[in-house]
C-alpha cells in the first residue's frame, strides 16, 4: 500500500517528537510551557519561575562551582548541593586528625563554618535574546571566520556594557541551536562560600560506585554551604567581617511527601546534550566511540580493582581515581544500550531521508548529506583522539612528569614541583600505572591504524619489540619511578626523562597532526548544523509536525518538569519510585566498604528514633525517581513540587536511561533525587545539627 508522504513523515517523527516530560526549557520563555505545566499539576505562574521585576524561584538557584547546581533554603544564605559536588571542599578541609570525608562535618556555630578559596556560586540576574545585537554587522555571504569575529566582538562589547555597574557581575553570551540564536546571561557571583556540613561518606556516598547510576538507590548525596556577603549584601572576597547573604528568594521545605504521579520540577544547570544530532554522529557514539572507550576503561578498572582488593592502602589511594573512571564508563554502557534499544540511528536515518526529499532545491538542500560527509572525514581523527585520551593520556607517570616540567619553568618552581610531587605520590601505586599502560597500549596497538599513530610510538615499539618490554623499561628507568630522584631533578633531567618524552611526543603529535584537522572539521560541522537545526524547525512547522524544540543543554539555567514514576528496566521487573531507610539496613554490611554505615546510624534505626521525618508507613524516605529530563550539571538541583516547595535534591539518573543526552525515552529515563526529609533526618538525628533547621521554613510540619 502506498502511504502518503505526510503519513510517512508523521510516523517517523513520532520517534523524535518532544515526548511528554522531555525537554530542558529556558526559564525566560517558560510562559510557552506554563499551560502544559499547569495542566500537569503545577500551581504557580510563569512569573513565579522567572521574573526580572520581582523575586522568583530563579533567585533561589545557583550555579555551584564549575559544574553543579545549588539551592538556597534559608533567609540567611544556607545552601544545599550534593555531597559529590562539595567533595573537593570537604576533602581539602580533611586531614588525619579530622577526616571530614570519613566522619562528616557539622559547624555548630557560624564561627565554625569553613571558607573555601576558589569556590564561588552564581545567581542568574537575567537572560535575554540578543541575537540581533550579536549578529550586527554580519551579512549573508560573509565567511564563517568573519562571522566568528563579529560574534566575538559584539559579545565582548555587550558583556563589558552589562557588567560595568554592580559588584560581582559576570556575563556570558551563549549560542543556542548551533548559533541560530544568542542569549545573554548576566550573573552575580559570590566568592565567599563556606562549608556548613556534610554527612560521612558512608552516608553521602552510600553505595559508592556499586550503586552509582542505579536504582533502587540509597545515597544521602548532599552537603551544605552558606553564602557570605558584605554588609550591603553584595559579593565580596572572603573576610571575617562578611555576613550571611540574604537571598531575594529561598525554598520552603515540604514535608508533605511524594506520591507516584506527583508533579516535579527541576531548576538547574544541565551541562551538555545533543538532541538534534545527525544519525552519523549517533552511530559513531553507539557503535564506535562508546564501545571502545568502555573496553579501555574496563581494562584499567580491572587492574585497579585487582590491586585495590589486595591492599587497604591502595584501595584508599585509588578510590577517587577508580570512581572517576567508573562514572563515565557506566554511563556510556547505558547510553549505548539505550540508543540501540530506541533504534535511534535507524529512526534518524529515516527522518534524514524524508527531510532530504523535502529539502531538495530549497534552502536546506544537501545539508543532511553534507553533515554525513563531514562525519565521514572526521571519523578516523575522532577515533584517534578518543584512543589518545583513553590511553596515552591516562599514564599517570607521564602526566606528572609533564606537570613538573611546566612548574620548574616558574620562578618558585622547585617548591611548586615538590608540592605537586607530594600530592602525586600520596595516591600513586606504580604497579597499577604500569599494568594499565600495558593493557591499554596493547589495545591501542591493535585498533588504531598506523597512519594515526605518532612516529615516536612506532620507533619505541620497534626498538623494544613489545609493549611489555617498553613498559618495563619506561617504569624502571624514569626518575619519576623514584620519589627521591624526582624531588631532586632539574628541568633538564625532567625533559630528557622517558615518562616526560612519552607525554610530550604524544601531545606534539596530537597538536600538530590531529587537532588542526578536527578543529576545522568541527567548525564545518557547527556551520552545517546551524542550517540543519533551522531546517528541522522549518520542516516541523511547515509540515505540521507537532514538535516543541528546546535548545541543547550548555550549562545555562533550565527548567525540566515531569512527575514521580517507577519504571520497568527489564521484562518482568518493575521498580517502585521511592526507597526508604529500610533498604539501607538491608544493604548494610560492615564487610563491604560501600555498604558499611556508621554504628550510630544502626542504633538510630533500631531505636526507631526517626523524629518527624517519616512517610505514611513510618519509614524514613531516602530517594525517589521521576521523569525529569536532566544531565550532568543538574547535580544538586532543587526538586520542586506543584506548590513550588522543595521536595528533594537531584543527583543522578538511572543508567538504562543515560541516552537521554541524545534521545529521551519517557518509558525508561529517570532522574534520581534525594528526598528532602532524609536530608532533614540526617541533619537532625545523625549530625545533631538541629539548630540549622531553625533557619528553614517548613510546609506541612
Ligand atoms: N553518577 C553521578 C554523576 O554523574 C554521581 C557521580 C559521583 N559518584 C560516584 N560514585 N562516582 O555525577
Ligand atoms: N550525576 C550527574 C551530575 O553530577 C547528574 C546526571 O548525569 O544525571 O551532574
Amino acid at each position: 500500500m502506498k502511504k502518503t508522504l505526510t503519513i510517512i513523515l508523521l510516523s517517523i517523527l513520532a520517534g523524535m517528537t518532544a515526548h511528554a516530560d522531555e525537554g530542558m526549557w529556558l526559564p525566560s520563555l517558560i510562559s510557552q510551557r506554563i499551560g502544559d505545566m499547569q495542566e500537569k499539576g503545577f500551581k504557580l505562574s510563569a512569573e513565579d519561575i522567572y521574573s526580572v521585576n520581582q523575586a522568583s524561584l530563579k533567585d533561589a538557584v545557583v550555579l555551584f562551582g564549575r559544574g553543579c547546581t545549588g539551592e538556597l533554603i534559608s533567609p540567611e544564605g544556607l545552601l544545599l548541593t550534593n555531597h559529590h559536588c562539595g567533595y573537593g571542599q570537604i576533602q581539602k578541609h580533611s586531614s588525619v586528625e579530622h577526616d571530614y570525608l570519613k566522619d562528616g562535618f557539622w559547624a555548630m556555630s557560624r564561627e565554625e563554618e569553613l571558607p573555601n578559596p576558589g569556590l564561588s556560586v552564581s545567581f542568574l540576574e537575567r537572560m535575554e535574546d540578543v541575537t540581533d545585537l550579536i549578529l550586527k554587522g554580519y551579512e549573508p555571504g560573509m565567511s564563517e571566520d568573519e562571522r566568528v569575529s563579529i560574534v566575538k566582538n559584539n559579545s565582548k562589547a555587550l558583556i563589558d556594557e552589562v557588567t560595568k555597574e554592580g559588584k560581582g557581575l559576570r556575563a556570558t553570551v551563549e549560542a543556542l541551536y548551533y548559533g541560530n540564536q544568542y542569549f545573554l546571561f548576566l550573573y552575580r557571583q559570590y566568592d565567599d562560600v563556606r562549608l556548613v556540613g556534610a554527612p560521612p561518606s558512608s552516608i553521602g556516598k552510600f553505595g559508592g560506585d556499586t550503586d552509582n547510576w542505579m536504582w533502587p538507590r540509597h545515597t544521602g548525596d548532599f552537603s551544605m554551604f552558606r553564602i557570605y556577603a558584605d554588609k550591603d549584601n553584595n559579593p565580596a572576597e572572603y573576610s571575617k567581617d562578611n555576613v550571611p547573604y540574604r537571598p531575594k528568594k529561598y525554598f520552603k521545605i515540604s514535608l508533605e511527601g511524594v506520591q507516584e504521579g506527583d508533579f516535579t520540577f527541576i531548576y538547574g544547570f544541565p551541562g551538555r546534550t545533543q538532541e538534534y544530532i545527525h544519525s552519523e554522529g549517533v552511530r559513531y557514539i553507539e557503535q564506535v566511540g562508546d564501545p571502545h572507550k568502555i573496553r579501555l576503561r574496563t581494562l584499567r578498572l580491572d587492574v585497579m580493582s585487582k590491586y585495590q582488593s589486595q591492599s587497604q592502602k591502595v584501595r584508599i589511594q585509588y578510590s577517587s581515581k577508580h570512581a572517576n573512571v567508573a562514572n563515565a564508563w557506566k554511563k556510556w554502557q547505558g547510553e549505548m544500550k539505550g540508543i540501540r534499544k530506541m533504534k535511534t540511528v535507524q529512526n534518524k536515518q529515516e527522518f534524514e531521508k524524508t527531510f532530504s526529499m523535502w529539502a531538495a532545491n530549497g534552502e536546506f538542500d544537501g545539508v543532511v548529506e553534507k553533515i554525513a560527509q563531514i562525519y565521514h572525514d572526521l571519523e578516523p581523527y575522532q577515533f584517534a583522539t578518543d584512543y589518545y585520551s583513553e590511553t596515552a593520556r591516562t599514564v599517570e607517570l607521564a602526566g606528572i612528569a609533564y606537570k613538573v616540567a611546566g612548574l620548574l619553568e616558574k620562578e618558585n618552581g622547585k617548591e611548586l614541583a615538590k608540592e605537586a610531587l607530594d600530592a602525586f605520590y600520596k595516591d600513586y601505586y606504580l604497579p597499577i600505572d604500569k599494568e594499565c599502560f600495558i593493557a591499554v597500549m596493547n589495545e591501542y596497538d591493535k585498533n588504531v591504524p598506523a597512519e594515526f599513530k605518532p612516529e615516536y610510538y612506532k620507533e619505541c615499539l620497534d626498538s623494544y619489540g613489545s609493549i611489555e618490554a617498553w613498559a618495563k623499561d619506561l617504569f624502571a628507568s624514569s626518575l619519576f619511578a623514584d620519589p627521591a630522584k624526582a624531588a631532586e631533578a632539574d628541568l633538564e633531567a625532567v625533559t630528557s626523562d622517558p615518562a616526560y618524552r612519552f607525554y610530550h611526543e604524544y601531545a606534539k603529535w596530537y597538536n600538530e597532526d590531529i587537532l588542526p584537522v578536527t578543529r576545522q572539521l568541527n567548525q564545518d560541522l557547527q556551520l552545517a548544523y546551524r542550517d540543519y537545526m533551522r531546517g528541522q524547525m522549518v520542516y516541523c512547522r511547515t509540515q505540521r509536525v507537532p514538535k516543541a524544540f528546546y535548545p541543547d543543554a550548555n550549562l545555562t539555567l533550565r527548567v525540566a518538569y515531569g512527575h514521580i514514576k517507577g519504571y520497568s528496566p527489564a521484562d518482568g521487573t518493575y521498580y517502585l519510585p521511592s526507597s526508604t531507610m529500610k533498604g539501607i539496613m538491608e544493604k548494610d554490611n560492615p564487610e563491604i566498604f560501600d555498604y558499611n554505615i556508621p554504628q550510630r546510624y544502626r542504633e538510630i534505626y533500631a531505636a526507631k528514633d526517626f523524629g518527624e521525618w517519616t512517610d505514611a508507613t513510618g519509614e524514613v524516605p531516602v530517594c525517589f525517581i521521576a521523569t525529569n529530563h536532566t544531565t550532568g550539571g543538574n547535580s544538586g538541583s532543587p526538586v520542586i513540587n506543584a506548590d513550588g516547595n522543595l521536595i528533594g535534591i537531584n543527583f543522578d539518573r538511572v543508567w538504562e536511561g543515560t541516552m537521554s543526552d541524545i534521545v529521551f525515552d519517557p518509558e525508561i529515563c529517570r532522574n534520581i533525587s534525594l528526598d528532602i526529609r532524609y536530608v532533614m533526618f540526617i541533619i537532625d538525628k545523625l549530625a545533631g545539627a538541629g539548630h540549622l533547621l531553625d533557619e528553614m521554613t517548613f510546609v506541612g510540619r
